[in-house]
């Protein structure tokens, strides 16, 4: 019939070399038959010119050609597809008989040693862990802890403020656990002494500021609470994480959501560094009954201290080390300098 036979003999021809075509040469083989310009598209426009009576099986032939390039097109493009997986699959197979014989032992990273021994450590104080969510309403992170709206610490400098959603309250990257006491106090009765560690984030970085680090934050509430019980608790800390003759010491400062607020400085000699003076490792102070009053919580019934620590800090004075992005750079030989240390 006219043209059909020679379309289906060009075709033909073609076939036994599809086993090695790749989908480039596919797509070509497919515009080329059955696109719109394409060969039996083609044949479609010769069937005003065909005889009445032949219509229907020239129309027929046409189709019959059309359906066999197009499903031999697809069954190529599947097999290719399916190899080139089986390829894949196979190149990144992992091969569990390797002999894990000159393999080195893992390690804690003193991180998170160094968090295991104080979540321990607490836990024998009869303090409870409790979590509290990294990225959180800008009112956790700073409006119900008493920082004022123009405080500095909002600063776009400080905090890594997400997207806002329209209609929807401003959400940050926590820029301290402190936080998790507002989360805490909403979920729970007094009294509680609570623990929690966990990641906080700003815009920050040198030697001794990293844009991501670690946070311990404690909240004691109860009946009768003061700043002597606060100061005994973190004594007990220092001394149990860096011996008995660790010398630290409390400096008044300020803190929204604290009243009275301090620093705590550990003196670096007295825990073995090489250098003189102190370092600071966090803040601390007796609830604000500001705060107090944000979450429902009498003041006059129920008095708290809190505190927020670097736990990365903490580790550098442990071990004396200068740089706080040594640890998180991944860096093995030193990492390897703590294996059985920690
Ligand atoms: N959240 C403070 C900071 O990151 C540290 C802090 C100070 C935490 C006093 C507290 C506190 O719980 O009572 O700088």
């Amino acid at each position: 019939m006219s043209g059909i036979d020679e379309v289906r003999a060009a075709w033909a021809s073609l076939v036994p070399g599809l086993d090695a075509a790749d989908e480039n040469h596919l797509a070509e083989l497919r515009s080329r038959f059955l696109g719109k310009k394409g060969e039996i598209p083609g044949l479609m426009r010769l069937l005003g010119s065909v005889p009445p009576a032949e219509k229907p099986a020239f129309g027929a032939a046409v189709q019959a050609l059309r359906l066999e390039v197009e499903s031999a097109l697809d069954a190529f493009l599947e097999s290719i597809r399916s190899r080139a997986l089986l390829d894949r699959l196979e190149s990144e197979t992992l091969d569990l008989s390797l002999s894990g014989e000159n393999s080195e032992p893992g390690t804690l990273h003193p991180l998170l040693a160094l968090r295991d021994e104080i979540l321990d450590l607490f836990v024998g104080m009869g303090f409870e862990i409790a979590d509290a969510p990294e990225v959180d309403d800008e009112w956790f992170n700073f409006s119900a802890l008493n920082v004022p709206d123009d405080h500095p610490a909002r600063d776009m400098q400080d905090t890594f403020f997400l997207e806002r959603e329209p209609g929807r309250p401003a959400v940050v990257l926590r820029t301290h656990t402190s936080n998790y006491q507002i989360h805490a106090m909403r979920d729970r009765k007094p009294p509680f002494r609570l623990l929690h560690c966990g990641e906080v984030y700003r815009c920050d970085a040198d030697a001794t500021h990293a844009p991501m680090f670690c946070q311990v934050e404690g909240l004691v509430l109860d009946k009768g609470i003061a700043f002597s019980h606060l100061k005994a608790t973190l004594f007990t800390m220092v001394r149990a994480l860096y011996g008995p003759q660790a010398i630290l010491r409390f400096r008044p400062s300020f803190f929204p959501f604290t009243e009275p607020s301090a620093e705590m400085d550990v003196d670096c000699r007295s825990v073995g560094l090489d250098r003189d003076g102190w370092m600071e490792i966090g803040g601390c102070g007796m609830v604000n009954p500001k705060v107090l009053a944000n979450v429902g919580v009498d003041s006059e019934e129920f008095q708290g201290f809190a505190f927020g620590f670097g736990l990365d800090r903490m580790v550098m004075l442990r071990h004396g080390i200068k740089d706080i992005g040594l640890l998180t750079a991944g860096d093995m030989r030193f990492l390897r300098q703590f294996r059985g240390l920690a």
